[in-house]
This record gives C-alpha cells, structure tokens and sequence, in this order.
C-alpha cells in the first residue's frame, strides 16, 4: 500500500480520495456479496469469498493503513473481535506484559482466557516508574500492551519508552489507541509494531457501528498469522457496517478537535471544583502525565476525563442519574456527551475507585454541558 502524501484531514475527508472508475461516483459502494466469480482462466479476480476480505471493508483498511502510516490494516466484527484475534498469535509459555488499570474487556480477556491457553500475563502498574521495565524482563515476553491513556484513570504511559523495553526484551510493542486516535497520537512513529482500535468508537464517532482495527508496521509472518486467524475465526466486519465506519471516518479530524477543545475546557472548569475530589485528564498542567501526553498526543488530549466524586459510589451514581445533556450510558468517542459509574458498568471485579464517574465530551455546546455538569453536581 503506498503511504499519503496528503495530510491526514484531506485523507480522511476524502476517504482516500475515491472517484468509481465506472460511474464517477464519488462516495464507494457497498459490496453485499458474500461470494465473488473467477473468470475464463479461473482465476480469482482479486476476492473469493467474504469472511476472507470484501471490497468495501478493503477500501476502509487502505486508508486506515495509510492514517497510521502502516504498511497494512485489518477490520474486524467488534473491538475485542480484533483484540482476541491478535492474542491468538502468542504461544503457550510466552508473556503478555500488560497495565493493571486498563480497558477492562481486553483485561478480562487475559485474565480469563490467557490462562486456559498457557499463556503468562504480567500487569505492571502505570504509576510506578520501571514497572514496565521489570515485567518485561521477568519472563519470556513476547507482547507488551498498553494503552498511551489508560481507560478510565487516564494515567499516561510514553509509547517510546515501552517500545524501547519491549525491542530491548525481543518482545513487540502492541498499541491500543482507542482513546489516542491517529489525529493525535500516531503509535508506529513512536516505535510501536501493532496499533489497535476499537473502531466503534472515535473512528466510526456516531454510536451507530460496532468495528475493531488493526495495523500493522511490517507484512511479516505474524501479520499473516493474524490475517488467517481472522478469517479462521469469523470475527470479519459486514459491508455495510465498513461503509459506515469509512463515511464516520470522514469527519474524524473536526470531531476530535472539537471534543479535545470541550474537554479541556470542562476539565479546567471542574478542576477546583467543591464536590469532586480530583478531574483526571492528561491536559490539566497538573495532572503527573501532562509533559509525556504533550509530547506524544500532538492533536489534543481528547474527550475522555474522569470525575472522581467527593463522596461514594452511590453518590456517584445519583450524579450519573441526574444529567440531562450527558448520557448516562456507557462507551466513548462519539458525538454525544455521556457519562457512566465506571465500577457499575465494569462489574463486581471492577479495580476503579468507587467515585469515579467516567465522561465522554461530544461536540455539543461546551457551556450547556458545563451547566449540565454543575445542575447535576449541586
Ligand atoms: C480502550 C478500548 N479498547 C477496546 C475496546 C473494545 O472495543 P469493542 O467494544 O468495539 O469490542 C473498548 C470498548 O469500550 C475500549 O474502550
């Protein structure tokens, strides 16, 4: 796949700039076929059969490939469809080094699963200096995965460094940029091998697409490895949910620019705040991962933020009850504002603190939604 030379705006706003050879069209199609002809030497055409690859879904893979500058990518049904594929290329006895506070499905994945296959997983946490470092090097690690924010503390972890550790250990550096979408944070340029995203989320931004994507820095024997897993084991996305995702994809850079300006704007007004005990956010000058998300998030610091409540966890539930702008329901990234009892949504295994109400910033008008912050809180 050749790289762009365009920015990454006038890649997205023109989904790669397409024009249908046969009708001019300027918006792709949706291909429904699940199977596809050979012609008079039968050969195949360039597809065979859905659950391998579609058209569609390989328009949305060329230029999500070319946003990460990644030399391939790979859509898949869901988030954790992509997620799981990708662990199915670490063998019994290697390591995944992961962080304690992280996104907790991709975290109950190696908690319940990783085990059952012999597989070792070492959570470090995020806080502490050279934690990192010492899990990578206890064990036979083959993985590191992280998050550059982590889901819902937002502590901030330098992908270069985790990179280093991992290379150092022979181990790759896989990247769940979700949260840190390639507007902002570009995990290859940063030494990364593997960026992940749920695509549901800030890529597709609507709330309307279930989606996960992987790219890749090199086409070599893993990436094939994952390529024949994903079609070994279904998880492909359907035409119509890549064509969504590819128009949601088209808006990406405004969207994010405006909830990154939102929640920036609601974190420095909540900071001081009598109800609330803490604002986490990597903007905020004083939160402790300020300088390292500075540096590696260059697009803004994003919409998600959390409220840790001067009170309990029934407190904070009331709060997330009596919004009327935020949504009191869970997931991240789109246009809407919400906002969730992270503890609640995560189950009684959940590690968050109590009082921690995690918020999702949509683009609506920034003082309404203080507003509706501050009715809710008072
Ligand atoms: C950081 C992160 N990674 C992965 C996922 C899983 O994605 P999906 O829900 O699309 O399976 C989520 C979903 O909330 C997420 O927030």
């Amino acid at each position: 796949m050749t790289k762009t030379d365009h920015s990454l705006e006038t890649l997205l706003t023109q989904a790669g700039h397409f024009i249908d050879p046969g009708t001019g069209a300027i918006v792709p199609p949706i291909h429904p076929a699940t199977t596809f002809a050979r012609d008079d030497r039968y050969q195949l055409q360039g597809f065979e059969y859905s659950r391998i690859a579609n058209p569609t879904g390989r328009r949305v893979e060329e230029v999500l490939a070319r946003l990460e500058g990644a030399e391939d990518a790979l859509i898949f049904a869901s988030g954790l469809a992509g997620v799981s594929t990708f662990f199915e290329t670490v063998r019994s006895g290697q390591r995944i080094v992961a962080p304690r506070v992280m996104y907790h499905g991709a975290a109950d994945w190696l908690r319940r699963l990783a085990a059952r296959r012999g597989i070792d997983v070492a959570f470090f946490d995020a806080t502490e200096s050279g934690a990192l470092e010492r899990a990578v090097q206890a064990g036979e690690t083959a993985v590191v995965w992280i998050e550059p924010s982590v889901n819902p503390t937002w502590d901030v972890i330098d992908v270069r460094a985790a990179s280093e550790a991992a290379h150092a250990a022979g181990a790759i550096l896989a990247v769940d940029a979700t949260v840190t979408p390639p507007v902002t944070l570009r995990a290859l340029n940063l030494g990364a091998d593997i960026v992940f995203h749920s695509g549901t989320k800030y890529l597709a931004g609507h709330s309307d697409v279930t989606a996960g994507v992987l790219a890749t820095r090199a086409v070599d024997a893993r990436w094939e490895e994952i390529n024949r897993a994903r079609t070994l084991m279904g998880g492909v996305l359907g035409p119509f949910e890549c064509w969504l995702l590819l128009r949601g994809m088209r808006t990406l850079h405004l969207r994010y620019e405006r909830q990154a300006a939102n929640a920036l704007t609601i974190a420095r007004h909540f900071e001081h705040h009598q109800k609330l005990e803490a604002v986490l956010y990597p903007g905020l000058e004083s939160h402790p991962g300020h300088e390292t998300a500075a540096r590696q998030m260059q697009g803004g610091f994003g919409a998600m933020l959390s409220l840790l409540l001067a009170g309990d966890a029934d407190a904070a539930r009331r709060v997330a009850t009596r919004t009327r702008l935020f949504v009191p329901a869970t997931s991240l990234g789109g246009v809407e504002s919400l906002i969730e009892h992270r503890a609640t949504v995560e189950g009684p295994n959940s590690i968050v603190p109590a009082n921690l109400l995690r918020v999702s910033v949509g683009i609506e008008r920034v003082d309404e939604l203080i507003a509706d912050l501050e009715q809710a809180l008072a």
